[in-house]
């Protein structure tokens, strides 16, 4: 199977234009699995909640999904890209999957980074895995790779390939990714942007270095900090089936959850207030 990230610039507001240059890398390489990044259509830095309701789209007929709908269909493809979602009065920083019969599914950003609470709804998907022809699909947004139990949750549901679309503007994600495939035992692909905004009284620049990662951590292939780029890596989903890390050692069997109950506690007093 061949999984592609695919590193845009966007420029802010400029949706049509942003998906033709979206659509026009994704066809200069072939692939099974593209994943585009975090609010590829849009831009990020929104003014407030007004601005990206004006810009934010329906998943079951919006521009942008309807153009990545014709593109999947026309290449026997699947695609996972943020879309700014609009749903009724609500707006989420969210993933769309989409193949070859349209949409497969949405993913709803978990845990939103800085100003993105002023702008979005906190996701109310949970985590989920897709089922893909030959492989199961987990969907992290960026910020989400920080909570090393969202990348577990979507392990332990059976995702072989960990879907990150990103629009990073810290330098750790992608080090970090590597930690999660390794831990987990999955490939993952971060889908990041390139370039800068300047809006609303705010500049962020972001880092790209999108990359696929194998079961071992290791870079299969990745791209530079500054360029659009398509990067495709050839990989065997059924490695990520395997969870044995030495002979003697199982990531989920050898797991102990009854030490691990604080996780699931929404307060647990000093371990986090101290
Ligand atoms: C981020 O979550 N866009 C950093």
């Amino acid at each position: 199977m061949q999984i592609a990230f695919v590193q845009t610039s966007p420029v802010f507001g400029r949706v049509r234009e942003n998906v033709d240059r979206a659509l026009a890398l994704m066809s200069s390489a072939k692939a099974d699995l593209y994943v585009l990044p975090e609010l590829f259509h849009t831009g990020y830095l929104f003014a407030d909640r007004a601005e990206a309701r004006s810009l934010a789209e329906d998943p079951t007929e919006g521009f942008t999904v309807r153009r990545l709908q014709k593109f999947a269909a026309g290449q026997g493809a699947y695609v996972v890209a943020g879309l700014c979602e609009k749903a009724g009065d609500r707006i989420f920083n969210s993933a769309v999957v989409i193949g070859p019969h349209g949409l497969v599914g949405v993913y709803r950003k978990s845990h939103l980074f800085l100003d993105e609470k002023d702008i979005f709804d906190p996701g109310d998907t949970g985590l989920r895995t897709f089922a893909l022809p030959g492989c199961r699909i987990g969907v992290l947004i960026c910020f989400d790779w920080v909570f090393p139990e969202a990348c577990r949750v979507l392990a332990l549901l059976g995702a072989e390939v960990i879907c990150h679309p990103s629009n990073l503007v810290l330098p750790y994600a992608q080090r970090a990714m590597r930690t999660r495939a390794l831990e987990n035992r999955v490939f993952t692909v971060t889908a990041n942007r390139v370039g800068a905004e300047e809006r609303a009284g705010k500049r962020l620049s972001f880092t790209g270095g999108s990359q696929v990662t194998a079961v071992d951590g290791e870079v299969l292939v990745e791209a530079g900090h500054e360029g659009e780029e398509v990067g495709v890596a050839e990989i065997d989903p059924a490695l990520a089936r395997d969870k044995w890390f030495t002979s003697r050692n199982h990531l989920f069997a050898d797991r102990r959850p009854e030490l691990y109950g604080v996780l699931t506690q929404k307060e647990n007093g000093s371990c986090w207030r101290a």
